[in-house]
């Protein structure tokens, strides 16, 4: 929700931003923004409504003075529409300073009250235009950055990363945080702030995470780090795993096309120096501490959207190695419905971005009960990671794609490492079996590269049924959230009503919505693995065909049983029951993509989302 970049060196920091701003799109598209610092010291501000392409129409149309200190905005819509009044930077000082804002002030309309009877005015509906002529007045009375921020961060209420420039201090950016993210990178006479390392990681890789209120000053040549009051604080430099060209679309029509080829690579990278000699053995959860993990007695799981369709799938796992209760709440329900926990309890969050609101608030108020809390986390630095006592990255590399794809598979892989360890040190599961689990992980990414060879098969399919309204999702034990993630994709991608359903509830309401010419999408659990449940699950088949539904079954290969009911078959290859999840995700994320480019949209940045939801 809104990426921020800032820069002060010896570049021209239009072209900094402007690249920062391309790869930290993703966060939101409602409107861009610039402001610049030119070298006679005058501010020059460019903003529009829209995409960044509108803004950079903007800039050739009406260009501004360069200089090299400058900050940069895009922005996912709170408080006012997306049009070019409230687009970010906003001004204090009667214009000689510039702030942007991620986040949500909640007491800005106080505030407003306060300056209004000040006699100060107002350009737009925001909430942060508050905080810049807030801090514009601050500035007056103090006459520096920093300590007008030290004032104004005090007065502030939710959660903020603000960024602000003066044109009588050229060379230096300022920076506060609350509950929203901020990272720096330090470059050789230059230095960066970003919402996350994506902003400047073309220029370098190395980054130093911001803690929660904490407030920085960027020169071309230092980087000063204080909490609210003022007092220095240490910081700690960590290198950025990945180089710019991975946050780049590589040839490929969309990053999500490009996000889902790199499946298989993201299960390995995940996998990767966590298990040695087929033995699951997760360093980070080894210095979490084996018996910490053997005195749990319950198991809860946080997180929202689709990795919270990955908490549902692990549960199946943990359940059944580690053999220990595992509960899946949605983090924004967990926090407020007084939720019993206990030193005893493991909180495990599950976030792409490390930065989802919702589920930070979750886990400080986990910790803040007793609980212990270890994050799945895609990205470093990240600052769910930072209020965890322990984290498993995923190694999927950056994700741009709004729609989540590779970092879905990869939550799974790290969650079912977490079980083999668990169930490794609890002792639930004898060589033999942590051996035979560790195989068929393993084997998981070849056999994801086998389903991504029927793209031409979903993209038929597709084609066929891009005028369709309605698509109904079915699955059963752990093809239940898969169903839900095939339904969410196709919502969010091809704007299509859709709909997850357990199989077996499929006769306790549900099938009354079929009708003639109905697509319903079955994921059916292995005839070999899951014995019981196959048939009940083909039944289920037959029963909505018969009702005039259209089937599109994705089934192990060689089920013969499913051939005869369902207009068409997507083939997974053969695994064990708890692993066909990350096999038959694919063909569904793959259908709700090719869908949504049959329609004509944009795949990689749907409508009214954002990537990482920085707002409660
Ligand atoms: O960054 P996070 O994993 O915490 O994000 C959670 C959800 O917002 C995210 O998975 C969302 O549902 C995706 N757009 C789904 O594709």
């Amino acid at each position: 929700m809104c990426g921020i970049v800032g820069y002060v060196g010896d570049s021209k920091s239009l072209e900094v931003l402007m690249g920062g701003l391309r790869r930290l799109e993703y966060r939101g598209y409602d409107s861009a923004g610039i402001a610049v610092i030119d070298d006679d010291g005058a501010l020059n501000t460019a903003k529009q409504a829209g995409k960044l392409a509108m803004l950079s129409g903007e800039l050739d149309a009406h260009p501004i003075n360069n200089g090299s200190t400058g900050i940069g905005h895009t922005r996912w819509a709170t408080h006012g529409a997306p049009n070019n009044e409230n687009a970010h930077p906003h001004l204090g000082d009667n214009g000689r300073l510039a702030l942007i804002h991620n986040g949500i002030i909640e007491n800005f309309s106080p505030l407003k009250d306060e300056l209004l009877a000040e006699g100060f005015t107002f350009e737009s509906e925001t909430d942060s235009e508050v905080a810049a002529v807030l801090l514009g007045r601050e500035y007056q009375r103090t006459g520096d950055l920093a300590a007008a921020f030290r004032a104004v961060v005090e007065r502030l209420d939710g959660a903020f990363t603000l960024l602000a420039v003066h044109q009588d201090q050229p060379g230096v950016v300022v920076g506060a945080r609350r509950n929203s993210p901020l990272v720096i990178g330090l470059g050789d006479g230059e230095n960066f702030l970003g919402s996350d390392v994506a902003a400047f990681v073309e220029y370098t890789r190395r980054a130093v995470a911001i803690g929660q209120d904490q407030i920085v000053t960027i020169t071309p040549d230092a980087v000063v780090v204080t909490d609210f009051a003022g007092n220095a604080v240490e910081t700690e430099e960590f290198d950025i795993a990945w180089d710019a060209s991975a946050s780049e679309k590589g040839g490929w029509s969309s990053f999500m096309a490009k996000e889902v080829s790199e499946q298989p690579d993201a299960v390995a990278n995940t996998l990767r120096g966590r298990i040695s000699d087929g033995v699951v053995v997760v360093p980070e959860l080894t210095e979490f501490g084996d018996e910490v993990l053997a005195g749990i007695r319950r198991i809860v799981i946080i997180a929202c959207g689709t990795a919270a369709y990955a908490g549902q799938t692990a549960k199946y796992a943990i359940e059944k190695w580690a053999q220990i209760p595992v509960d899946v709440e949605l983090s924004h329900e967990f926090r407020y419905r007084d939720p019993v926990l206990s030193d005893d309890t493991l909180v495990i969050s599950i976030s792409q971005s490390g930065e989802t609101m919702d589920t930070l608030m979750a886990v400080k108020y986990a910790r803040e009960a007793g609980a212990k809390a270890i994050s799945i986390c895609n990205t470093q630095g990240a600052t769910i990671p930072r209020e965890s006592d322990a984290v498993v990255y995923t190694h999927a590399g950056p994700e741009v794609a709004v729609a989540s794809t590779k970092a879905f598979v990869a939550q799974i892989a790290a969650l079912y490492l977490f079980a083999l360890h668990l169930a490794r040190v609890r002792g639930t599961l004898d060589a033999a079996g942590l051996a035979e689990q560790t195989a068929e992980l393993l084997a998981i990414p070849d056999k994801i590269a086998t389903v991504l060879e029927q793209g031409d098969t979903v993209r038929q399919l597709a084609t066929w049924m891009s005028d369709t309204r309605a698509v109904l999702f079915l699955g059963r034990h752990v093809g239940f959230p898969i169903a839900l993630e095939g339904a969410l994709k196709l919502k969010e991608l091809a704007y299509i009503h859709a709909e997850g359903f357990a199989a077996g509830e499929l006769k306790h309401g549900p099938i009354a919505l079929i009708e003639p010419g109905q697509p319903v999408f079955v994921v059916v659990p292995s005839p070999r693995g899951s014995a019981h449940l196959h048939p009940k699950v083909v039944s289920n088949i037959q029963e909505i065909r018969a009702r005039g539904a259209r089937v599109i079954a994705i089934a192990e290969q060689g089920d013969a049983a499913v051939l005869p009911f369902a207009d068409t078959v997507i083939h997974i290859p053969l695994a064990a029951p708890l692993f066909e999840p990350l096999l038959a995700v694919v063909p569904l994320q793959l259908f709700a993509m090719e869908l949504s480019v049959a329609k004509g949209l944009d795949v990689d940045q749907p409508r009214n989302l954002a990537k990482s939801v920085t707002v409660e």
